[in-house]
C-alpha cells in the first residue's frame, strides 16, 4: 500500500482526453492503489482528439473507432469514470472539489488535465447558426453532418485544424476559401518550406487560400450566408464558417482557485506540481518545465499530452525524473501524412529530398544542431531524424542534404 494510498478519500483528475487517462493509467503503473476518479465533462468515454479533424470529419462510424481504452480498462484498473460532470470550483483548504450539481468529491491529491479551449473571435460566436468551432466529438459530428449537406466554406485560420478541415470539404467538392492572418499558413506549426508545400497542395485541390488578411465584421444574412468583411475591402461568402484561430489553455478552475496561473497555462515544475503540493497539472493546461529545454514550456500537441499525462501520474507516487520529453504532432491533409519532431522550424531549414515528390524530409538547425525535423509521407526517416534530435546532432547541411549520407550512421 502505497503512503495515499492510506486515505479514504483518494486522487481525483479533473479531464478525461488523453493526459487524464494517461495520468490515471500512469498512478497505476506506478503501484497507486488507492481511490481514483477520473472526471469528465463530455458524455463519452475518454475519447482521442486528433481524428476528429481527420477520420470522424471523412467517414461515418469513424467515431466509433477512436476510444483512448476499452472499456474493461477502466473497470480491469478500478478507475471511477464519472461522465458528463463538470467540474467548476476546487475547495482547496478542505481539498474537494464542486461539481456542477453542487455535489462535492473529497481528494488527497488532485491532477487538473483540463486541456485548452478554442480561442474564439468576436462575431463569430460558436453557437451562431452555420459556425463551427472544432475540439470536441459532438464539433466534429455536427460539422461532418453539415459538410455532407454542402454549401461554400470559410475557414477563418490556416493551422492544423483549418488546414486539415478545409482538405476534407475540397476533397468533397466544396468550394473553399481559408483566410490567414499570418503571411503564411501554419506559421505556428510548420517551417516555412512546409508551410508552402502544403499551401500548394490546398490549392491544387482548388482550395483559394488568402494570406495576411483578417476579418473585420461577420453577419449573417436571412438567406443563411454569410458574409465575412474582410480588411483588404473583400468579402467572403459562406453558408459553412469554420473558426480554427488556435487554443488557450483552459486555467479557469485553477485561476479561480488561486494557483499561480500563467498565460501559457497553470504553473508547474519538472514532475508536474503546482504551488500548492496537493494539486497537479498534466497535458496541455501545464505551464511546465522539461528537462531537454531551458525554462518553463507550454506545449499543445498530443505526444505531449499523453507523454506529460504518464509522467505526471508516475511523479505522484515517484517522482524520481523531470519530465524530458522530444514532442511533435502529426497532420492528415489529402494524401500528405506530415509527422513533425522537436522543434517544427529552426533558423535553418534543410531539405533532404524532393518536395515535389510528396516524399521528403526537413531538418531544423538551431545554432547548427538539429533542433527538430518535418517529415512529409517519410515515418522511417522521422525515425531516425528523432535519434539526431535526441542527440543534439551537430550535422553539416551539406550531409543532411546529401541523399547519400547513411543518417544512421550519423545518428548512431
Ligand atoms: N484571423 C485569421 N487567422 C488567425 C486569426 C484571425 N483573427 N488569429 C489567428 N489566426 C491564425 C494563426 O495565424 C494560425 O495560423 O490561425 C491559425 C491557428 O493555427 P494553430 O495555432 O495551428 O491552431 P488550430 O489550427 O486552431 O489548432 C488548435 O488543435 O490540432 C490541435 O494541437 C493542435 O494546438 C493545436 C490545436
Amino acid at each position: 500500500m502505497t503512503e495515499l494510498g492510506n486515505h479514504n478519500a483518494g486522487i481525483v483528475i479533473v479531464g478525461a482526453g488523453i493526459a487524464g487517462v494517461q495520468a490515471a493509467e500512469g498512478l497505476r503503473k506506478a503501484g497507486y492503489d488507492g481511490a481514483l476518479t477520473l472526471v469528465g465533462a463530455e458524455p463519452h468515454m475518454p475519447y482521442d482528439r486528433p481524428p476528429l479533424s481527420k477520420e470522424v470529419l471523412l467517414r461515418a462510424g469513424a467515431e466509433n473507432t477512436i476510444a483512448l481504452r476499452d472499456e474493461n480498462f477502466f473497470a480491469a484498473n478500478k478507475i471511477d469514470v464519472m461522465l458528463g460532470k463538470r467540474v467548476c470550483a476546487i475547495e482547496r483548504p478542505d481539498r474537494r472539489v464542486v461539481l456542477e450539481d453542487g455535489s462535492r468529491l473529497d481528494y488527497v491529491k488532485l491532477v487538473l488535465a483540463t486541456g485548452s479551449r478554442p480561442r474564439v473571435l468576436a462575431g463569430l460566436s460558436p453557437q451562431a447558426p452555420g459556425v463551427f468551432y472544432l475540439r470536441t466529438l459532438a464539433d466534429s459530428l455536427m460539422l461532418r453532418a453539415t459538410l455532407a449537406r454542402g454549401g461554400r466554406v470559410a475557414i477563418v485560420g490556416g493551422g492544423v485544424i483549418g488546414l486539415e478541415v478545409a482538405a476534407v470539404a475540397a476533397g468533397r467538392g466544396l468550394a473553399v476559401t481559408v483566410i490567414e492572418a499570418a503571411s503564411r499558413v501554419m506559421a505556428r506549426a510548420a517551417s516555412p518550406v512546409i508551410g508552402a508545400y502544403l499551401a500548394k497542395r490546398h490549392q491544387e485541390h482548388g482550395v483559394a487560400i488568402r494570406c495576411g488578411v483578417s476579418v473585420d465584421s461577420a453577419r449573417q444574412d436571412g438567406d443563411g450566408c454569410w458574409r465575412l468583411a474582410l480588411n483588404d475591402g473583400c468579402v467572403v461568402e459562406a453558408e459553412i464558417v469554420v473558426v480554427g484561430v488556435g487554443v488557450v489553455p483552459e486555467t479557469s478552475l485553477a485561476g479561480a482557485a488561486g494557483l499561480q496561473v500563467a498565460k501559457e497555462g497553470v504553473v508547474t515544475d519538472g514532475f508536474g506540481r503546482t504551488d500548492d503540493s496537493n494539486i497537479y497539472a498534466a497535458g496541455e493546461v501545464a505551464y511546465h518545465v522539461n528537462g531537454l529545454e531551458k525554462g518553463r514550456q507550454r506545449q499543445e500537441n498530443w505526444h505531449h499530452a499523453a507523454a506529460h499525462g504518464a509522467h505526471v501520474g508516475r511523479a505522484l507516487i515517484a517522482p524520481d525524473t523531470c519530465y524530458s520529453e522530444i514532442c511533435g504532432y502529426w497532420s492528415d491533409q489529402y494524401d500528405t501524412h506530415l509527422m513533425v519532431s522537436g522543434l517544427p522550424a529552426g533558423d535553418v531549414d534543410v531539405v533532404r529530398g524532393d518536395v515535389t515528390t510528396n516524399r521528403f524530409v526537413v531538418f531544423h538547425l538551431v545554432g547548427g544542431v538539429v533542433a527538430g525535423a518535418s517529415a512529409v509521407n517519410a515515418a522511417p526517416e522521422l525515425r531516425v531524424a528523432k535519434l539526431l534530435v535526441r542527440n543534439r546532432a551537430r550535422v553539416p547541411a551539406s550531409e543532411l542534404q546529401d541523399p547519400s549520407t547513411d543518417l544512421r550512421k550519423v545518428a548512431a
